[in-house]
């Protein structure tokens, strides 16, 4: 009954589906998946240490870079001593903003295809302080331990300005309708009157606290200017956009500015554009020197955004058959003025249920603080928590099993646009999940099970994230008459094993063995426009390397002769294997690349190609689900929570490496422990500083805090995502908060709504 009405793009011609759509011959061959877990191929080259990283990358005549912070949130700097520092051995340059290159501020995320910038604030540009941890010098000297010490020596004295530093204050100040290109306001029926109505219902707030990055590898850049030309050797999920975006910034051409980025120590939406690189090229640029500038611990969070504090209520109206009558879903998140990036916490509502009515709203409150940025699943995994805890509160309003509650209001298309969905195949993954999980062994009853001091219970929550692919893929595949393939993307590996999967399924499509293909990424003189976030990569590079794929099957045969096999073959009769092309059904059709070339005479043939426009997000429903099954023992004399057993149950379409995705769901799940049970950014509202600014006191899961993980999938292909693969980087942590917080609820009895879930709340 779910099933597409809308034809699949891979069933069709091009002209049908769009101007620049192409159809995947693997898939209409019906080629085997390729989801056989395959071991990283990076791997032996980061643990020999020979993987170069942004730090890494030695330069001669080189300078390290130190970072001074403001210390008010608001107000002018009224002295700024820096001449102690000047003194100081090995300095070769203070940079302030009485010295800085005039640059214009970031262009902010919204506002191009290919801007990064988190806000709009000057950038070193005047005596103005807009938080509390803005960089007010950059020291250049000859070591790191030299700038650090030097960096301290830097004095300074403000004029303070009255400052909105709290959440409450802010509130009441007034706030700001949500956007993300466009409203986020919507309404279907009247959900408040519906509530009223409803046989049962609940109502609930629930808030959670900013959260800030902590990817293992700081934020850092080496960058060199060579003339006019800048080179930045950077950590990052966006080189294309960080490219262009300096340029911008820097006011010179965006063929000036070339961004490497091989190697990413985790990104997790902190690592796109920030102050640090805008500052280390001003700084070499004044310097005559190269620069390279690594944010230490506390730097990250004065300097990159995390995930702003939200104030939620979640109400949900039902008949006494557990049907939705009423969903809503509102409040308020903290952000500052001239930010990029929403925290759209009702987002996922829009797909989860089907409901009679809706109410889906966002306000805005602005403090003055530091830009708060994308952090892995913006929006939903607070999001999701709130709505999946309220979800579970009324399946024990109802006295009904929450599973059974969830696949009782799944939807027949898209519940708020009607939309056909892709692929959906939640009940099938809440049905193996809770099978494999022995969800029957639960005890319905609240604190009902226990074991010696501790206390022990179930919980799950729907996992979800949208399907996203923007427009500007492209990909370059170069083929050679040894039958060797290399495929370019300006794409990005931050650790989650990128590079590894696509080698083998390019392999795969190109008909060759995975030792003869090389996929390179991370720089911006590849091709493409395809930004690591959204958990988008994998369908982008996808339906790029198809569209190549294409241009070179047209390509190589222009260059097949008479006496070839393939000669009077339209490109759309073709299929790869075995080393080269071969009519699609009749495999004895066969000629290798090799031959081929080395009868035209060729070494090589290089072709280009753009993915065609995304038409599939915008005709149909395409989300990523996950049935997320979690037990906690709850210590009834401590009230500290240990998470015993995790299980997500996926669906996610094809899975492309067994291996690397479930690394991806396992630290998608391992951030959501941490969402849950400890992280916190403490935020002091008086003087709107960050105080736990380190890992020594901003907590995150450790191994000791981690079970086993299972995870298991659906593994049905998706056939309209481009390589029947929807995102699967940020779905792990969305429902997995909700997961441990039903799992204590029915622990212990007791519903705690304001992250994180620490034991002084359960005592
Ligand atoms: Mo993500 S927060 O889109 O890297």
């Amino acid at each position: 009954t779910n099933e597409p009405t809308v034809p699949s793009p891979l069933a069709l011609g091009p002209e049908e589906w769009g101007p620049h759509a192409i159809p995947d011959p693997l898939a209409r061959d019906g080629h085997e998946r390729v989801g056989a877990p395959m071991p990283r191929i990076d791997g032996p080259q980061k643990v020999r240490g020979a993987a170069p990283f942004a730090a890494e990358f030695p330069l001669d005549g080189m300078v390290y870079a130190a970072l001074v912070f403001s210390t008010i949130a608001k107000g002018r700097i009224t002295t700024l001593d820096t001449a102690a520092a000047e003194a100081a051995p090995g300095v070769v340059l203070v940079m302030t903003h009485r010295n800085a290159p005039r640059m214009r501020p970031m262009p902010l995320f919204e506002t191009s295809e290919k801007a990064a910038g988190a806000d709009t604030l000057p950038i070193m540009q005047d005596e103005r302080v807009h938080w509390n941890g803005q960089p007010i010098a950059v020291v250049l000297a000859g070591t790191q331990e030299q700038a650090d010490h030097a960096a301290t020596l830097v004095t300074a004295a403000y004029e303070t300005e009255r400052a909105v530093t709290a959440f409450a204050q802010a509130k009441a100040a007034g706030t700001d309708p949500g956007h993300f290109h466009g409203p986020l306001h919507l309404e279907i029926g009247d959900a408040e009157e519906a509530l009223t109505a409803s046989a049962v219902a609940v109502d609930a707030t629930y808030r959670t606290p900013p959260h800030n990055h902590n990817a293992i590898e700081p934020h850092a850049a080496t960058v060199a200017w060579y003339g006019d030309e800048l080179v930045v050797h950077d950590a990052s999920q966006v080189v294309s956009h960080t490219a262009w975006s300096l340029a911008y910034i820097l006011g010179i051409e965006e063929s000036q500015v070339h961004v490497t980025s091989p190697y990413v120590g985790g990104g997790f939406g902190g690592k796109l554009l920030g102050q640090h690189q805008v500052l280390a090229a001003a700084a070499a640029r004044l310097a005559g020197r190269p620069v390279r500038i690594v944010l230490s611990r506390e730097g990250v969070y004065r300097l990159i955004g995390g995930r702003a504090r939200t104030e939620q209520r979640v109400a949900i109206g039902a008949d006494a058959d557990g049907r939705f009558t009423a969903l809503i879903h509102t409040g308020t998140h903290a952000t500052t003025r001239n930010n990029a990036w929403p925290e759209p916490f009702m987002l996922a509502t829009h797909s989860h249920y089907a409901a009679g009515s809706f109410k889906l709203d966002l306000r805005m409150a602005y403090l003055d603080m530091l830009a708060n940025g994308s952090m892995r699943a913006p929006g939903g995994a607070v999001g999701v928590y709130a709505l999946e805890c309220a979800v579970d509160e009324l399946a024990v309003k109802l006295g009904m099993d929450p599973v059974e509650l969830r696949v009782r209001n799944e939807p027949r298309s898209g519940p708020t646009d009607g939309r056909p969905f892709s692929s959906r195949h939640i009940v099938e993954a809440w049905r193996a999940g809770a099978e494999r999980f022995g969800w029957a062994r639960r005890n319905p009853a609240p604190g009902a099970v226990r074991d010696g001091e501790w206390l022990v219970g179930m919980g799950c929550a729907t996992a979800s994230h949208p399907y996203l692919r923007m427009p500007g893929g492209a990909a370059r595949i170069t083929l050679t008459a040894t039958g060797r393939a290399r495929v370019e993307v300006a794409a990005h590996d931050m650790g989650m094993g990128t590079g590894t999967a696509q080698t083998r399924i390019i392999a795969e499509r190109l008909g060759l063995p995975p030792d003869r293909v090389s996929f390179a990424f991370g720089d911006s003189a590849m091709p493409g426009l395809v930004p690591a976030a959204g958990s988008q990569q994998s369908a982008s590079i996808g339906a790029a390397v198809v569209a190549a794929q294409h241009a070179l099957v047209a390509e190589l045969l222009k260059l097949v002769g008479d006496d070839s096999p393939l000669a009077g073959l339209d490109a759309n009769e073709i299929g790869a294997m075995n080393g080269g092309l071969a009519r699609l059904g009749e495999p004895g059709r066969h000629e290798s690349y090799a031959a081929i070339l080395s009868r035209a005479g060729r070494d090589e043939i290089s072709v280009e190609a753009a993915a065609p426009p995304p038409l599939e997000m915008t005709n149909l429903s395409m989300h990523s689900f996950g049935a997320m099954f979690c037990e906690v023992r709850v210590n009834a004399i401590t009230g500290e929570t240990r998470v015993s057993r995790f299980l997500g149950s996926i669906d996610c379409g094809r899975v492309l490496n067994a291996r690397t995705a479930a690394s991806q769901i396992r630290g998608g799940i391992i951030m959501g422990l941490g969402l849950a049970l400890m992280e916190e950014t403490q935020f002091d509202e008086r003087y709107g500083r960050i105080l736990n600014a380190g890992l020594a006191e901003y907590h995150v899961p450790v191994h000791l805090d981690v079970p086993e993980i299972d995870v298991i999938w659906t593994d049905i292909p998706d056939p309209y995502a481009p390589v029947g693969a929807r995102g699967i980087g940020e779905l792990g942590i969305t429902g997995a908060g909700a997961a441990v917080a039903n799992a204590i609820f029915n622990a212990t009895g007791r519903r705690v709504r304001d992250l994180p879930l620490t034991l002084d709340k359960l005592m």
